[in-house]
């Protein structure tokens, strides 16, 4: 029995060590150590020992037992330090590959400037109006008391579609639709494209962008149109910028401005940019004409109102020192990745 143990326990370790697999490992446990394995078969016929052989039999089948336990843990160590090496081999990732860059888009400058402009009115109590770019004579001219032959019409030519409809010239059309379908008090803006027939350059192009504003009530008057547009100005540009309003004309406002706001470049002194005025224009203004409130059903006996419209281009050209209103639509990534 004895050469038997150790024949089991020479033959166990040679297979131990030669096994290169976790399940192999196992099914050699079951094997040697197993309740129907060998060593266990050996330990039942212990019942045909004389007394003095058992204890020593007994001895050494335990010994022989907890070497090939230890024989076999210690070969599972080895296998397992072998996975987990092949495992962090398999897995490495090489951080030195150039990583995958996401691409974050960014507003427009217009789009910048057109917000804030928008979150500056909606803070003194303004909704935003939309109105259609492509628009009946009626709305772009007529209603605003520019009837079919005045010569104003020729200041602004655009594109027609038929002789009634066509890309809209100004944002002041809006003003038409929402006096006619909401009764004052009516404070409104309305961003939005319009379109002239004149040639590209550097501060003229086909489409543009205006901001029309449109407040009537009971007793609005000049000072309101200039406060507001003090405060807007001063948002827009910091605390010291000081505007100044030219009598004008527009048809469809009485009396009219144009308004100037103090030159960036030179705080109002002279200088090249403002070609020596200190002030440049930004937009034009007025109390909206009663013709117009009576065509559109509002009482100019009971209301008043003032209106403006800004041109969206030149305003974001002096914000960021822009000398070529070109480069707002060309789309050069170089130019827009700035803002
Ligand atoms: N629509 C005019 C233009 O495009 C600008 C303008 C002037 C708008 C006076 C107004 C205004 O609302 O009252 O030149």
């Amino acid at each position: 029995m004895k050469q038997q143990l150790e024949k089991i326990e020479s033959l166990a370790k040679e297979e131990i060590l030669s096994c290169d697999d976790i399940k192999g490992l196992d099914s050699l446990r079951v094997k040697y150590l197993g309740k129907k394995g060998e060593i266990t078969s050996i330990l039942k016929q212990m019942g045909k020992l004389s007394a003095e052989e058992r204890p020593i039999i007994g001895q050494l089948a335990n010994k022989v037992r907890e070497d090939i336990e230890n024989t076999i843990s210690e070969k599972l160590k080895a296998l397992k330090q072998i996975e987990q090496d092949n495992a962090i081999k398999n897995e490495t990732i090489d951080i030195t590959l150039p990583g995958k860059t996401k691409q974050i888009g960014k507003l427009h400058p217009l789009t910048i400037v057109a917000n804030e402009i928008k979150e500056i009115f909606i803070g003194m109590g303004y909704s935003i109006a939309d109105g259609p770019e492509v628009e009946y004579d009626y709305y772009n001219f007529e209603a605003l008391n520019l009837p079919p032959d005045h010569p104003a019409r020729d200041t602004q030519d655009t594109f027609y579609i038929t002789d009634n409809i066509l890309l809209r010239t100004q944002t002041s059309s809006v003003q038409v639709h929402v006096m006619e379908n909401q009764k004052p008090p009516i404070r409104v803006i309305s961003p939005g494209r319009v379109y002239r027939s004149d040639a590209v350059d550097a501060t003229h192009s086909p489409l543009f962008n205006q901001i029309e504003g449109l407040v009537v009530d009971k007793g609005i008057t000049m000072a309101d149109l200039k406060g507001t547009l003090e405060t807007l100005m001063r948002r827009l540009y910091g605390d010291d910028y000081k505007i100044r309003l030219r009598p004008h004309h527009f048809p469809f406002t009485e009396p009219s401005a144009e308004v100037d706001v103090m030159c960036f470049n030179c705080q109002g002194k002279g200088c090249r940019v403002c070609k020596n005025e200190g002030y440049i224009e930004v937009l034009g203004a007025g109390m909206v004409h009663p013709k117009v409130l009576e065509g559109c059903g509002i009482d100019s006996e009971i209301y008043s109102g003032f209106a403006f419209g800004l041109g969206l281009e030149r305003i974001v050209m002096r914000r960021y020192n822009i000398n070529d209103m070109r480069l707002l639509y060309e789309n050069d990534l170089r130019f827009l990745e700035q803002f």
